[in-house]
């Protein structure tokens, strides 16, 4: 017969619970160590996904998480897991967000989520705290979806979203494939991605909005992401000379891109307060000050948490681009290319990020998240959830980004004592305590 394991040991009722405290100042001096890695002039990080810096950033993941007792593994679509094991060999709580960034990306958008769960395991190491199941950190792949389109491609193949293979054929603006860059920095792992099950999943991250701020309080229990939509349009006219050819006789792609941008813009406001709507990426061809742009390539991003909203404004996006063409004799072509529905979190998961704040005595409000993230996908087939922090001035996605000290330990020390709570409930369901 199988000897019983040991009694877990219920962190509620452990003084040595109450001991778990994030190490602020070592959370910062990761924070800004990995900073440097891509580290911008203007104090944010350009560290593109799957790029030389992406390998550094990843081997000091690796490195920092061996050293702390973790076996670190690799699935074919590169996400890293580390793994602290716990006193059950049951499928592991984790804890992660992403390291790559936007090319003019902050210090703290995904690596707060990555290095404040670093930082808790680090606690439960020193502490020698054990948990009854594995705990692992994650680093997501290309979660920005600025290299390559669509956002969270790894996260979304793990959770079947994507297709492997459809995933890895994902081509950057220089047509080098998903799969090609992974290769080249040498993290295919050998796992097959989603091969790898989880019992939870929980991202720190900055909110990367306003609210929290604007309302004083410290930290976000996230109970859902909004809906989102991509497409890509290309708007074809013709290439003439911009001396001698009339302005009646013009073909005028850039002409066509401006007016479809403002169309977009009045889509949003048209579905005001929640909509959102962006031109962020648009290509010029072929960009020479005195041709007649003859072709221009278009990214537009929708948003909006109910999934019939973002459906009108797919049919005005449909409606503008006819609208905007045919008057100037331009053609047009268009492709949605990713529809990541809103998203609801797991109702346990938020009441452990709930009982965590209050226990820890952070003012909290509960709000749905702007942005897309990794946990959004991970919710279809883990229970997860997120935690936010605030975020100076809402700015994100920008070089100021800026999060305090205090405040990414306050987000850490959440994700720490959510993820014990849940690892305390399961002990309890599953009869070890
Ligand atoms: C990810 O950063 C997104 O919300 O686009
Ligand atoms: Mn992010
Ligand atoms: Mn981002």
């Amino acid at each position: 017969m199988r000897a019983r394991a040991p009694c877990y040991r219920s962190a509620a009722t452990e003084t040595g619970m109450r001991n778990l405290t994030i190490d602020a100042e070592r959370l910062w001096d990761t924070l800004m160590e990995t900073a440097a890695i891509g580290g911008t002039p203007k104090g944010g990080i350009c560290r593109l996904t799957l790029t030389e810096l992406d390998r550094q950033v990843r081997d000091w993941f690796k490195a920092r998480a061996e050293a702390l007792g973790c076996t670190v593994t690799v699935d074919d679509m590169g996400a890293m897991f580390a793994r602290r094991p716990g006193q059950r060999d049951i499928p592991p709580i984790a804890m992660g967000s992403h390291l790559d960034t936007q090319p003019t990306g902050g210090k703290f958008d995904g690596c707060l989520g990555v290095l404040g769960a670093l930082e808790a395991l680090r606690t439960l190491v020193e502490a020698g705290y054990e948990t009854y199941a594995p705990i692992e950190v994650v680093n997501w792949t290309n979660e920005e979806g600025s290299r390559f389109a669509p956002a969270m491609i790894s996260s979304g193949v793990f959770a079947g979203a994507f297709a492997r293979d459809w995933a890895a054929a994902q081509k950057d603006r220089a047509g080098v494939s998903f799969g090609e860059a992974l290769e080249a920095i040498g993290y295919r792992g050998a796992q097959r991605c989603g091969d790898h099950p989880l019992t939870a999943f929980f991202e720190l991250h900055i909110e990367q909005g306003p609210i929290l701020e604007a309302e004083g309080k410290e930290i976000g229990v996230v109970t859902g992401v909004q809906g989102m939509r991509w497409y890509e349009v290309t708007i074809t006219g013709q290439e003439a000379h911009t001396g001698a050819t009339p302005m009646r006789l013009r073909r005028n792609a850039l002409v066509g891109a401006a007016r479809l941008i403002e169309r977009i813009d009045a889509i949003a406001h048209a579905h005001a307060p929640h909509a959102v709507g962006t031109v962020g990426l648009v290509e010029v061809k072929p960009n020479s000050r005195n041709v007649v742009p003859g072709e221009v390539f278009l990214a537009v991003d929708l948003r909006h948490p109910e999934a019939a909203v973002l459906d009108a404004m797919e049919a005005a996006l449909t409606r503008a681009i006819g609208e905007v063409c045919a008057p100037l004799g331009l053609e047009s072509s268009s492709a949605k290319i990713w529809d990541n529905p809103p998203v609801v979190f797991d109702p346990d998961c938020v009441a452990a990020v709930r009982r965590a704040a209050e226990q820890s005595g952070f003012s909290h409000r509960d709000m749905v998240s702007g942005a897309g993230h990794d946990a959004a996908y991970l919710a279809r087939v883990v229970p997860a959830t997120m935690i936010f922090a605030p975020c100076r001035g809402g700015i994100s996605h920008n070089e100021a980004e800026f999060t305090s000290k205090e405040q990414c330990a306050a987000g850490a020390q959440v994700l720490l004592q959510a993820v014990l709570d849940y690892d305390r409930r399961l002990a309890e369901r599953q009869g070890a305590s």
